[in-house]
């Protein structure tokens, strides 16, 4: 009976270190401890057996099935752990990003434009000079002799902004104020290109925004003339465009330059395009500026960057510019 005993214990025992899993272990268990059990049958088989050996017996199987439960339980434990990492190892996302080519986007064309025309400039010998988007009419109109109730008032469309004395703070109409700004805190001689944000009260469309950009040119030095404007807007084109580009002044009237002009660019197929109001400072706006007209002269030029991007980028709606359509954006 204790051989018997012994044996069973044993092969349960060895049972339970080979289970791979917890489904085996159960079956192990029921094996060993079920109902018909091979430790459970012997019970049974003690009243059989003669009565001084049935003590000694009872109390070996009773040992061996406390051996093969406590054996049950840690081989238990140990498989549950296997299994819980085996769980959470397959349960497990993968939060990894995959590596794609990250898209950093661009400038936007007018952008562009903008800091490509600074370049062109700076590489003539230009400083990139700026002033406030919300201006004094003073600076916008006064001091480029344009007094109240001159009539190039009215082309301006302008936005007045609710601030001191009623009509004396507005919105940019131009960026000539910068003009004034640079003269009144620069001593000559003076190169300065300010490129800026310009608004007007116009309706949007194919050409016109109310908010658009413009770029400005002054310059003061000593002996300067309507040749050497004609000359800087020549050297400009073929550095801007192409060298296939040429440049032509026409007569024009701007109350802060005189003579003034319009400017045209050529392209190489021979068509002009209007791109911007040029001329001489006038004397009243170099005194604005509290420069002396007698010593120092100066031209002045402003064009639109807008629209050179647009001509630049073969966009024919403004509008297209400024929606913000990625799929419009992304082709520059
Ligand atoms: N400020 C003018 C405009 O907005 C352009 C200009 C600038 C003309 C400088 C002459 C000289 O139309």
């Amino acid at each position: 009976m204790l051989d018997l005993i012994a044996k069973h214990e044993s092969s349960s025992l060895a049972a339970i270190a080979e289970a791979a899993s917890v489904a085996d272990l159960d079956r192990v268990e029921s094996d060993a401890l079920g109902k018909s059990g091979s430790l459970i049958v012997l019970k049974r088989d003690l009243g059989s057996i003669p009565v001084e050996e049935r003590k000694t017996a009872g109390r070996a199987l009773n040992e061996a099935r406390q051996h093969v439960e406590v054996s049950l339980a840690q081989r238990r434990e140990e498989l549950a752990a296997v299994e819980r990492v085996a769980r959470l190892q397959a349960e497990r996302l993968d939060l990894t990003e995959v590596p794609t080519t990250v898209s950093v986007g661009h400038a936007h064309i007018v952008t562009q434009a903008w800091e490509e025309l600074e370049d062109v400039f700076v590489g003539m010998g230009y400083h990139v000079a700026e002033g406030p988007d919300v201006e004094t009419d003073w600076h916008n109109f006064d001091a480029l002799n344009i007094p109240p109730g001159h009539p190039a008032r009215d082309g301006f469309d302008t936005i007045y902004v609710n601030h001191g004395e009623p009509g004396s703070t507005l919105l940019r109409t131009h960026t000539s104020p910068v003009q004034i700004r640079t003269m009144l805190t620069q001593e000559p001689p003076i190169y300065i290109v300010a490129p800026g944000r310009v608004f007007r009260r116009d309706t949007a469309d194919a050409t016109h925004m109310p908010v658009f950009h413009q770029l400005e040119g002054l310059v003061i030095d000593k002996g300067i003339s309507l040749a050497d404007l004609a000359g800087t807007i020549q050297a400009f084109t073929e550095r801007y465009f192409g060298s296939g580009f040429n440049s032509r002044l026409r007569p024009n009237y701007f109350p802060f330059t005189e003579p003034s002009a319009e400017f045209d660019v050529q392209s190489p197929d021979g068509s002009w395009l209007e791109l911007g109001g040029c001329g001489m400072v006038h004397p009243n706006v170099l005194r604005a500026g509290g420069v002396d007209p007698e010593e120092w002269s100066g031209f002045a030029f402003g064009f639109g960057i807008d629209r050179l991007a647009l001509l630049k980028f073969g966009v024919d709606d403004l509008r297209d510019m400024y929606s913000n359509d990625i799929r419009f954006l992304r082709q520059f």
